[in-house]
């Protein structure tokens, strides 16, 4: 009598642990934490863009800022920076002797080291939503974004800080500091560099 139902009930167990491995499965955990201001790092900005400007300063840091061709060719034209367009800068640890000296190039420049967890990018829109920017003034085209070095995923940090600092300091440049190193650069052809005396995020320019 039992024997004719024996397969059945092995089927009926197989089935229930099928659904039970399928109820308690861990759901794919989402990229913890991962921000979308609408704003992506481009993967080879360090062949496509020109390096235009090198920064050392006493607190032992190298920061390299790269501009797209667009915005290079804006500058050469004489014209606006147009829209759809990227600046980004990466900051590195000097590369220090036993003593802690910051090691120099034959050039006298700090040699660049390990590359700081963030790297920071400006992009141009006149599309930007109030969500994707860092506060809703609304009043600019360009967003700041900020990525992990490693990832090159959209970071955590705080974009507020860096409309405040930008605002402050280069709202006459249309926000970017740089932009006479980008001329210098682009009528000479050669990287710009500056030694700022300012730790930090100061501004020499
Ligand atoms: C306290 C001031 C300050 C803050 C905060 C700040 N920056 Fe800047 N940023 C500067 C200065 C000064 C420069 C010029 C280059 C230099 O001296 O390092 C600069 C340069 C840049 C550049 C190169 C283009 C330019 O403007 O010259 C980019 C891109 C940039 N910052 C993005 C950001 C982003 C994104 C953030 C926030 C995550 C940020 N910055 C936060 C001061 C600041």
């Amino acid at each position: 009598m039992m024997k004719k139902f024996l397969p059945l009930i092995y089927a009926g167990l197989v089935i229930g642990l099928l659904v039970l491995a399928a109820l308690t499965q861990q759901p794919k955990p989402a990229p913890a934490n991962v921000p979308n201001f609408g704003m992506t790092l481009p993967a080879n900005y360090r062949d496509d863009f020109s390096l235009y400007l090198v920064i050392d300063r006493p607190d032992h840091t190298v920061r390299h800022v790269y501009a797209a061709p667009d915005v290079v060719a804006a500058v050469a034209a004489g014209e606006e920076i147009p829209y759809g367009t990227q600046i980004i800068i990466e900051t590195y640890d000097a590369q220090a002797d036993l003593l802690g000296n910051p090691l120099r190039g034959s050039d006298g420049h700090y040699v660049a080291g390990a590359m700081q967890p963030n790297i920071h990018m400006i992009e141009k829109r006149d599309d930007w939503t109030v969500n994707q920017l860092p506060t809703p003034i609304g009043v600019i085209d360009w967003n700041f974004g900020s990525f992990d070095a490693q990832s090159m995923l959209p970071s955590t940090e705080n974009r507020n800080d860096c409309l405040t600092c930008h605002d402050n300091g280069a709202f006459r440049r249309d926000f970017v500091f740089s932009r006479p190193l980008l001329e210098d650069f682009v009528s000479e052809g050669e990287v710009q560099y500056l030694f700022c005396r300012l730790p930090g995020r100061g501004n020499c320019i």
